[in-house]
């Protein structure tokens, strides 16, 4: 039994084929950064008009990949969300049509689901056990989920403003390196001085699991304009900024954990590509005496093998119904899962 999952809901053409037996057997993807960097962000009608050049051959190329023939396909899972309307249509348009053709179900797939169990497949020997909690740190998403079961998700805490990835963007933007801006402005920061620079670390004396990182961001973006004629301040304002990000992360991960008790962690989405994060969330967990858990490298961004993997697993649940409405939800909270 073979998924063939399709991404489409951001920058990211991702297509894989997930076997059942087997696992991951083809996974191609193609980024449009550099599309997109031009304009120091994600501009969206381009995104969806990229995305309908690249779909087909990637599918294509998948096929060829795996050695696999579209009859060896048992269904087609493809992103029906949260992302870009116009992004996700493309993607569900054509795995609806494909659905259809090849006679087999189309299956709806929450991209954040997707991010989220990403350590469950793609590393048998290190993978979370049920329940932990989710950590889901991504360019459109900060979020603290606790995953009682697969499917069944409750959202503990958000950003009530900026995601951690968005923030992390903007900032590297402000500091003049090209987007996405994230792991450059990482880079940068190994560059400077811990300390040189203090900025606030918003709702971290508040009791509760909210976030928000817009007065972060402003105290930097004002620290970048006072500074602007000392040409040693951007690493240093990286590093501080970095630090800042990351401390508060972590807090509200800890409370997290302190508070559903649960001593798992899996931490997703483009942001946990952080080795700075990665270090100061490992030091945490171990002094709870927990374990944390991430995705490899190339898994942490977006990508198609995350969809194809919720996709079985739905195909095995039996629970999708075979579908084939285009319908995608740009807005799209995962608790709503959980009631499928
Ligand atoms: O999960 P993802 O590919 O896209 C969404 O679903 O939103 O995450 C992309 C985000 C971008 O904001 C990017 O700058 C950030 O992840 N990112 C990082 C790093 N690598 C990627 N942020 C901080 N440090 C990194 N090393
Ligand atoms: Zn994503």
């Amino acid at each position: 039994m073979y998924v063939l999952g399709i991404e489409t809901s951001c920058d990211e053409t991702g297509i894989a084929i997930y076997g059942k037996n087997n696992g991951l057997v083809a996974n191609q993807i193609y980024s449009q950064t550099e599309l997109h960097s031009n304009y120091g962000g994600i501009v969206p009608e381009l995104a969806s008009r990229d995305h309908i050049v690249r779909i087909i051959p990637l599918i294509q190329k998948a096929l060829r990949e795996s050695k696999l023939s579209p009859k060896d396909i048992s269904g087609i899972a493809y992103t029906a969300g949260p992302g870009l309307i116009g992004a996700l249509m493309v993607g569900a348009t054509v795995g609806c049509a494909l659905a259809y053709a090849w006679q087999i179900p189309a299956i709806a797939i929450h991209h954040m689901e997707g991010h989220l169990l990403t350590p469950m497949w793609e590393n048998n020997i290190f993978s979370p056990q049920l329940p932990f909690l989710g950590l889901l740190v991504s360019g459109a998403h900060t979020q603290l989920v606790e995953v009682k079961n697969i499917g069944e998700y409750k959202l503990l805490g958000e950003s009530i403003d900026d995601a951690a990835g968005e923030v992390f963007d903007k900032v590297a933007k402000l500091l003049g390196l090209k987007y996405p801006g994230g792991a450059l402005l990482s880079q940068l920061a190994k560059q400077g001085q811990t300390g040189r620079y203090t900025f606030p670390r918003p709702m971290i004396n508040q009791p509760g699991l909210s976030f928000s990182f817009s007065g972060l961001k402003t105290a930097v973006a004002n620290t970048i304009r006072i500074n602007k004629n000392n040409p040693n301040m951007k690493a240093d304002i990286a590093r501080a900024f970095e630090d800042t990000m990351i401390e508060i992360i972590m807090i509200k991960c800890r409370r997290a954990l302190l508070a559903t008790n649960l001593r798992r962690l899996v931490v997703s989405g483009g942001v946990s590509a952080n080795c700075n994060l990665r270090k100061k969330l490992n030091e945490m967990i171990s002094q709870l005496q927990g374990q944390a858990f991430y995705p490899s490298l190339k898994f942490c961004t977006d990508n198609g093998a995350m969809i194809a993997y919720v996709g079985m697993l739905r195909l095995k649940q039996n629970i999708d119904k075979t579908n084939l409405i285009i319908s995608v939800k740009p807005r799209w909270s995962l608790e709503e899962l959980s009631i499928l």
